[in-house]
């Protein structure tokens, strides 16, 4: 034999007893743990790899034309981003028919699987912030403004589980919802899509609304993300004004900021985005102090952190506070940022990839954030289900998920003033409507429904109703008479009912930047023009945030905010003024009365100035700050009364509880829905308590003569503890009052006390 068999039969003995190895890279094997997957995909990527997992782009550097609107792939775009650039994110686009999106990403994901080195694949963010609001047949939600008036958790959690159930099959991974700053500044563009003012309600909302999306069962194979934004302070800009710089106290921050964004992090959410603005000089997307030290180390957060919209390039152009991208990148990447939504360039990747050259930014600290983005994309299931799918698109806009948005519209809508019991009008023969948004629909969604800024009135669904069909809907045997023109004084006295629907149109950020709160002068006077006949005037503001109405309000009869209520919106109005509904929502949000005086609820100066005669004299205008309607206000067409409120001791010891308790009935002879808000009052404090707090809600429903008794505990670290400008609790012994309707009583916290 002239060569020998013996090493091919070693060779193949040897082979044949090696244990099988996996074809399968770890990373690519569903039954391994995340955290080793993570590791072993790491291991295998480059650092241009990695930083492109930390871009986020728009999908107009993807598309034919550049235009958000067109949510078309031109591939060759897509497979140099992600084939050469690695890009893991995009995100944006406007609504078009659900199986436009499908095309979309699923083509999208193709080139992401199929076409890139390790198949990684994309997660794709949009801004559904009120239902599935960029997609055509989509369920619209009322604004969070909204959501915030009706005290009832229950809707948050709708319209985030709606949300997910309408949207998770079509590749949309991630929503940049829901908002979390407090709406403390009324005439910020942005208030409507905070729960209104209260840090409390903004938490409890807020982790419903997480809930609703992160967790809705029905969506599987798929698992959706949601963001907390703007993290943090953006709310409270000192001029009013989108983006511009807030100066908020570090206390400040952690009592009135803080909570909300804490209740998501522990109720799990995935991501967060952070405030486009700048609090106490320092952008925040150049804050260490904010986003490493409290976001992650103090409050736990250990998901995806993503700049706002381009906000790396404004630390350079906006705010200058570095040179040039290169330096920004530096800064914000060491703040702690992990995703940046670049998002129509790729300097992002360049200055990443020139820091790491020079050394600057360490792979280490790129892996830190690559870890937290592949970890996301692999509990989100990913990897294993990374197509969309258009097997299930019957579940879009379905009856039910409409009935859901109708149903928060319904407890949203606030009646104001009811002057002599006006509402409900039961029998009308002829009603005049009247207003800028009396027959419009882009006016009660707002911005951000299937545009950025609102849609033109034209892409609103035929089946939406605005306040004019709904009404004509409402009443079919009335005359319900549309004026565009004053109408006569014959129109006007041969009608039961004026309804003027006035308010705001459609705006989004920067772009609803006003210096004038006052509704503007055109619609008071035509609403003063329409007061001076006998016929009661109601009005229904359609609008964002509170209008000035000061000069008017006691000319017209009734008034009913509506916010922004939705699609279903109108229906939910026209059904409160006929009484089919009973209105029920409060006011998450002081209405003010003078444009040069807001007065947030929880420090609004005491009512009890001591002058004597003499002094006040002195003093020539003793002015007594208020709002025109306070934080909770909200009329019912029943009364609903609050008796025998009950502590079950006098005091409670550091780690105690007190349980309060209060009977609320339904005295008037229709059902109805009441919202019981609890309030305590600490009398002392070393850093200046809040005039009242709202320390917790709940919302019941009543027969007439129903009564029912509503409970809470109060524990002293959730209701009576505040913190310290380092954010540690300030625990101090005192007297407290809880108030519930204009019931109040004392209890007194003892540390030592045993109970
Ligand atoms: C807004 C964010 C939004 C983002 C993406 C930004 O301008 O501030 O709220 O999520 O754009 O569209």
């Amino acid at each position: 034999m002239k060569y020998s068999v013996l090493p091919i039969l070693i060779l193949f003995v040897l082979a044949m007893t090696q244990p099988v190895q996996s074809q399968t890279p770890t990373y690519q094997n569903p039954d391994a743990a995340i955290e080793d997957r993570v590791e072993d995909l790491l291991n295998r990527m480059t650092v241009y790899e990695k930083i492109g997992q930390m871009t986020q782009l728009n999908i107009t550097t993807i598309n034919p034309t550049g235009k958000q609107a067109d949510v078309e792939l031109v591939e060759e775009k897509a497979r140099d981003l992600i084939g050469n650039h690695h890009i893991g994110s995009f995100l944006n686009g406007e609504a078009v028919p659900p199986e436009q999106w499908f095309r979309f990403t699923n083509q999208l994901t193709r080139l992401a699987m199929e076409e890139s080195r390790l198949g990684i694949p994309i997660i794709y963010g949009i801004d559904h912030v009120h239902g599935a609001n960029y997609l055509e047949g989509g369920t619209i939600f009322p604004h969070n403004i909204n959501l915030g008036a009706t005290f009832n958790p229950q809707h948050s959690y709708n319209t985030g589980w709606v949300t997910a159930y309408e949207t998770a099959d079509l590749g949309h991974h991630w929503n940049f919802a829901p908002i979390l700053d407090i709406g403390v500044n009324p005439l910020w563009p942005r208030i409507y899509e905070t729960f209104g003012e209260d840090p409390r309600l903004a938490a409890r909302m807020g982790e419903s609304y997480i809930n609703g999306y992160q967790r809705n069962e029905e969506i599987e194979p798929y698992n959706v993300a949601a963001t907390a934004k703007h993290f943090l302070g953006y709310s409270d800009p000192k001029s009013g004004w989108d983006r511009s710089p807030a100066y908020i106290p570090k206390q400040a921050i952690h009592e009135f900021h803080r909570p909300s964004f804490q209740a998501a992090v522990d109720a799990g959410i995935k991501t967060v985005m952070l405030n486009s603005g700048e609090i106490n000089g320092i952008p925040v997307h150049g804050s260490y102090e904010l986003v490493t030290e409290l976001l992650r180390d103090e409050m736990g957060f250990d998901g995806v952190v993503v700049t706002d919209w381009a906000d790396i390039e404004k630390l350079v152009d906006f705010h200058f506070i570095s040179e040039n991208f290169k330096e920004a990148t530096f800064r914000s990447v060491m703040a702690g940022i992990d995703m940046s939504m670049t998002p129509l360039t790729l300097e992002f990747n360049e200055a990443m990839q020139a820091l790491v050259d020079e050394g600057r930014i360490t792979e280490d600290r790129i892996d830190e954030s690559v870890r937290r983005i592949l970890r996301l994309k692999f509990e989100l299931g990913l990897f294993e289900h990374p197509y969309p799918s258009n097997e299930r698109l019957n579940r879009i806009g379905t009856t039910e998920s409409k009935v859901k948005a109708l149903e928060a519209a319904r407890e949203s809508i606030v009646l104001l003033r009811n002057k002599n019991g006006v509402l409900p009008v039961l029998n009308p023969t002829r009603i005049l409507v009247a207003g800028p948004s009396a027959d419009s629909k882009r006016n009660l969604a707002g911005g951000w429904t299937l545009a950025w800024q609102g849609a033109n009135e034209e892409r609103y669904p035929d089946d939406m109703m605005t306040i004019l069909d709904a009404l004509r809907a409402e009443y079919p045997d009335a005359d319900i008479e549309h004026v565009t023109k004053t109408p006569s004084q014959q129109q006007i006295d041969a009608a039961d009912l004026i309804v003027y629907a006035g308010g705001e149109e459609p705006y989004t950020e920067f772009v609803g930047n006003i210096s004038d709160l006052t509704l503007p002068q055109n619609q008071l006077d035509e609403i003063s023009r329409l007061s001076e006949s006998a016929t009661p005037l109601v009005l229904v503001l359609v609008q964002g945030r509170p209008r000035l109405i000061t000069s008017v309000e006691e000319k017209t009869d009734a008034i009913l905010h509506a916010g922004l209520p939705g699609f279903q919106g109108a229906n939910a109005i026209a059904e409160i003024i006929s009484g089919a509904v009973n209105p029920s929502g409060k006011l998450p949000i002081s209405y003010p009365e003078s444009p040069s005086h807001f007065t947030p609820y929880n420090h609004k100066p005491s009512a009890n100035y001591d002058f004597d005669e003499e002094d006040a004299n002195q003093i020539s205008q003793v002015s007594q700050p208020t709002s025109l309607y306070p934080f909770g206000h909200g009329l019912s067409y029943t009364t609903f009364t609050y008796s025998d409120l009950r502590l079950s001791k006098s005091f409670i010891g550091e780690n105690g509880s007190l349980s309060a308790s209060v009977a609320v009935t339904n005295a008037g002879n229709r059902a109805g829905m009441e919202s019981v808000l609890w309030f305590i009052t600490d009398h002392v404090g070393t850093i200046t308590r809040p005039v009242e707090e709202l320390a917790h809600f709940e919302k019941i429903a009543l027969e007439p003569g129903e009564t029912k008794r509503v409970q809470f505990e109060i524990q002293p670290s959730e209701q009576l503890s505040y913190p310290d400008r380092n954010g540690q609790p300030i625990l101090e012994e005192g007297y407290f009052t809880v108030k519930v309707g204009e019931l109040t009583k004392e209890f007194r916290l003892e540390k030592n006390k045993d109970d």
